[in-house]
């Protein structure tokens, strides 16, 4: 059983510390460990040109445009049973690599997309995608704050992990970074996380999510959507649409029981929603759209206003 840990932290800081201290604990559960730090790697942000789409829902496999180090990451990913990603917590949330990695992995690892995929592959005889892109997998985070400002942090981890949908099983956030190594509470909590990890690799059909209750009874995200003038609290990483009430002055979200087959972390939520299906259908319509005269003479009007200015070489 494997179990790959990421930093998005500074060379030896605490970051890497603390990731290391969870691979620790994994290795004491019997895991075998491999440790990456993310900025060691070049890795380009998606542009959003789609071929990854494109690719999965026209049976030509799974890939990527971009040629630098990812692939090389995003094997290491695929070969792992479990993941800890540990990030400096950049203006409240995730860090910006940990941003584009899942960006990189968005549609391209979205399970949904990969299952139809994988049927037109099937029917056409074209490229299925990767195997390993099916197997289930664990993952846990953990924000590492310089300060106590980190009410994204959870929220912007928890959606790396929606896509693929990988089972979260520890999503933690620390405060006061320079503090954190000395302070033996948070340390043996890097421990613990580590050994959480490795024993839901251990088992990942019945592997639990191990944190603290948030307040989306579902996915456990503490952040919510309020629709203006109204009640109703959309979670943003699984998407399932409550009501919010307090009760005894705590906050609640309650999700009538046609929501929950809904959430976008679900087989059902994904197929509900038909992704796929609405790419395919984007793609061929944008594919003629482009072609038209009237739309051609509208862009080109753009093209032809201003041009991007960029430092000299
Ligand atoms: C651009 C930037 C933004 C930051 N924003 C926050 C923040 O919003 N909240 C917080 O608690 N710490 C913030 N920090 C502090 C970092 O989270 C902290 O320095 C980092 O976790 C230290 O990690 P390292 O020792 O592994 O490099 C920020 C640091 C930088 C450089």
């Amino acid at each position: 059983m494997k179990i790959l840990g990421l930093s998005a932290g500074t060379k030896n800081g605490i970051n890497d510390s603390m990731c290391k201290e969870a691979l620790m604990g994994a290795r004491e559960s019997g895991a075998d460990i491999e440790f990456i730090r993310l900025l060691d790697l070049n890795i380009k942000h998606c542009t959003g040109c789609v071929t990854c789409s494109k690719a999965l829902i026209s049976g030509r496999g799974n890939m990527c445009a971009l040629k630098d180090d990812f692939d090389w990451l995003f094997n290491k990913m695929l070969n792992a049973d479990g993941i800890v990603l540990v990030s400096p917590i950049f203006e409240s949330g995730t860090s910006g690599i940990v941003h584009t990695i899942t960006d990189r992995i968005g549609p391209r690892m979205d399970r949904g997309i990969n299952e139809t995929a994988k049927k037109i592959a099937e029917a056409t005889g074209g490229k299925a995608p990767d195997e390993r892109i099916f197997k289930d997998k664990v993952i846990s985070f953990m924000g590492i704050g310089g300060s106590d400002w980190g009410s994204l942090i959870q929220m912007d981890h928890a959606m790396l992990a929606m896509s693929p949908m990988w089972k979260v099983i520890d999503n933690d956030w620390f405060k006061w970074a320079k503090s954190i190594l000395t302070n033996d509470k948070d340390v043996i909590r890097a421990h613990e996380i580590g050994i959480h990890i490795a024993e839901a690799a251990k088992d990942i059909p019945n592997a639990k999510y191990q944190g603290k209750p948030g307040v989306c009874p579902h996915c456990h995200s503490n952040n919510f959507y309020i629709v203006p003038g109204t009640d109703k609290a959309i979670c943003p990483v699984c998407g399932l649409e409550g009501k919010l009430t307090v009760e005894n002055g705590s906050a609640k979200v309650t999700y009538p029981d046609s929501q929950l087959p809904l959430a976008h972390d679900t087989l059902s939520g994904k197929f509900r929603f038909k992704h796929a299906d609405d790419i395919k259908n984007l793609e061929t319509k944008y594919a003629k759209i482009r072609k038209d005269p009237a739309y051609i003479a509208k862009v080109n009007n753009y093209k032809s206003f201003i041009s991007a200015s960029k430092p000299e070489k």
